[in-house]
């Protein structure tokens, strides 16, 4: 996507005004694709900002990209405050998405207090929720409640103990009309937008064309109204990727050369080197070490009890 997609671009220390639904809803009407992606600290929020990105997700895949769990099953709601706060504080502009995490939204009025605390504490936006007619009573409460809310069909992550195998999912004929059924349903509930994951591409164009909200698609083809990526698969930290994702970088190499040339220049002692080093004036570290004119010999210990290097 190009900055200019993002009606509000970030001009560093210029004002901004933060992206809304309608936002979303006019670059979708105008037939602007949308591209979305996650996000999990300050710094990186900050930069995605400014390239123009018009939607960050703080997605509870921070379980697996950056804390390390095996899945997204473990990631809890602390969790997920913690890093949205910090997003929300690196982005100005984008409309900034909390995923609700596993067991957050078991019923509605605890959905409605966890998506309210991603608003009220952390300052985001809108969030997520997994689900299709499942979660659709879910979803019409929290945005009853005013808070705008994605949702997410097909591969939902969180269902991985029901599902198994993370997989494309709609490939057959039932399996189809469920996920069609699922999406209108999201979108009956009050969705502003819905994410489709691992879904045949004809499936994902099927039901961009008879939904009126934005479909952002990871792996289902080009024929949604934008796309979603992982950061850490688009800014390539890990030798391998989902098939559907493109690394745009390669930070696995660019963060191992820095690392390795950083060591070397440390054990060769070229690191730190006259740029990166604070120097004091001659004359006041020979007048603490003693070795001013106005230095007495005879007196070892000076005031403080400092040892002079005469004394050493
Ligand atoms: O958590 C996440 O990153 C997501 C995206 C894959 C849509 O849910």
């Amino acid at each position: 996507m190009s900055a200019s997609t993002n009606p509000n671009p970030v001009a560093p220390g210029a004002p901004v005004r933060r992206l809304t639904i309608s936002d979303i809803a006019r670059l979708h009407a105008d037939g602007q694709r949308i591209a979305m992606i996650t996000a999990y600290d300050y710094p990186v929020a900050r930069l995605l900002d400014e390239s123009g990105i018009p939607i960050l997700l703080v997605g509870d895949s921070l379980g697996r990209a950056v804390l390390g769990y095996e899945n997204e099953i473990p990631v809890s709601m602390d969790d997920m405050l913690h890093h949205a706060k910090a997003v929300a504080k690196g982005a100005r502009s984008a409309l900034i998405v909390g995923d609700m995490p596993f067991l957050s939204y078991a019923t509605p009025e605890q959905a409605v207090h966890n998506a309210g605390r991603f608003l009220a504490e952390a300052g985001l936006q809108a969030v997520k929720v997994e689900g299709g007619r499942r979660t659709a009573r879910t979803i019409e409460a929290i945005t009853r409640a005013g808070i705008p809310v994605m949702g997410h069909i097909g591969l939902t992550p969180q269902s991985v103990n029901q599902i198994g195998k993370l997989r494309v999912l709609g490939k057959t004929r039932d399996a189809a009309r469920d996920l069609l059924a699922d999406a209108m349903a999201v979108q009956e509930a009050g969705a502003f937008s819905v994410v489709l994951e691992l879904v045949p591409e004809q499936l994902a164009t099927a039901i961009t064309e008879r939904l009126q909200i934005p479909t952002i698609g990871i792996g289902a083809g080009a024929g949604c109204s934008g796309q979603v990526q992982v950061l850490t698969d688009l800014l390539g930290y890990e030798e391998w990727h989902p098939r559907h994702a493109r690394p745009y970088a390669n930070l696995r190499e660019t963060i191992l050369a820095a690392a390795r040339a950083y060591q070397a220049d440390v054990e060769a002692g070229t690191f730190p080197g006259l740029a990166e080093t604070v120097r004091m004036d001659d004359d006041v570290i020979d007048e603490v070490l003693g070795h001013s004119a106005l230095d007495r010999p005879g007196r070892s210990i000076p005031a403080g009890g400092i040892p002079l290097d005469r004394d050493l």
